[in-house]
C-alpha cells in the first residue's frame, strides 16, 4: 500500500519570498527522489483559478467580507477534493502556496472576521483535514511590501494599507506560537542564501521523519 504523502503549506505576508522558497523545497524533494506536486491557493484547479481571478481583481464595487470568505472556501473545496486529496492518496507530497492559515490571517486578522466563523467553515469544507506542516516565512511588513510593489500592478489585497498586513503578520505569529509542533517559523528577513538553507534543512528533516 502507498503511504499518504505529506501536505506542506507555505505562509507569510506579501513579498516574503514564498515562491522562491517553494521552488527550493521542490528541488529538495526532487533530489531526495520524493514524488510531489506544487500548487497554490486560492487556485490550483481551473475552476479554483477562476475564483482566484474574481478575488484578486481590483474593483470599484466594495467586496463584502463574507463574500470574500466564502469565495476563499469555495475555491478551497474544489482544490482540496479534486486535487489535493487524490494526490496525497496516491502517495505524492503536496507543497501548497497558502491554505486555511491564510484565511485566519487575512480574513480573520486582516478583515476582522471572527476566528470561530472561519473555524466553522474550515470544519465544513475540510472535516478534520489540516496541513501536516506549515512553513511560515516571517519578515517585517515594510520589507515585504517593498518587494511586492516592485513586482508591478498591485492586486486587490496588495492595495491594502500597512496596518492590514501588520494584523496579518501578528495573527500568523500567534498561530505559530500556539502550534509549534506543526508550524516552522523561518526568519525571511535574513539574506536569501540563509533563508534558502533553512528551508532546505527543514524539508530534509521532514523527509527523514515522514
Ligand atoms: P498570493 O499573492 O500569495 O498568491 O496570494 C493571493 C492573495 O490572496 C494574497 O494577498 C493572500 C490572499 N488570500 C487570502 O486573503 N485568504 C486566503 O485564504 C488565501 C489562500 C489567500
Amino acid at each position: 500500500m502507498t503511504s499518504r504523502g505529506q501536505f506542506i503549506t507555505f505562509e507569510g505576508t506579501e513579498g516574503v519570498g514564498k515562491s522562491t522558497q517553494l521552488a527550493n523545497a521542490a528541488d529538495t524533494l526532487e533530489r531526495l527522489g520524493i514524488d510531489y506536486i506544487v500548487t497554490r491557493e486560492p487556485g490550483g484547479t481551473p475552476m479554483a483559478e477562476a475564483i482566484r481571478e474574481l478575488l484578486l481583481a481590483p474593483r470599484e464595487e466594495p467586496v463584502n467580507d463574507m463574500t470574500e470568505l466564502l469565495l476563499m472556501f469555495a475555491a478551497r473545496a474544489q482544490h482540496l477534493h479534486t486535487r489535493i486529496l487524490p494526490e496525497l492518496k496516491a502517495g505524492r507530497w503536496v507543497l501548497c502556496d497558502r491554505f486555511t492559515d491564510a484565511t485566519f490571517a487575512y480574513q480573520g486578522g486582516g478583515r476582522g472576521v471572527p476566528a470561530e466563523r472561519i473555524a466553522q467553515l474550515e470544519s465544513l469544507v475540510q472535516g478534520d483535514f489540516r496541513p501536516d506542516q506549515i512553513i511560515l516565512l516571517d519578515a517585517p511588513v515594510e520589507t515585504g511590501m517593498t518587494r511586492a510593489r516592485h513586482r508591478g500592478e498591485l492586486d486587490r489585497f496588495e492595495q491594502e494599507a500597512v496596518a492590514f498586513f501588520e494584523r496579518i503578520r501578528q495573527t500568523y505569529l500567534k498561530r505559530a506560537a500556539a502550534d509549534p509542533g506543526r508550524y516552522h517559523l523561518v526568519d525571511a528577513a535574513q539574506p536569501l542564501e540563509t533563508v534558502s538553507r533553512d528551508v532546505v534543512r527543514l524539508i530534509q528533516g521532514l523527509a527523514r521523519t515522514a
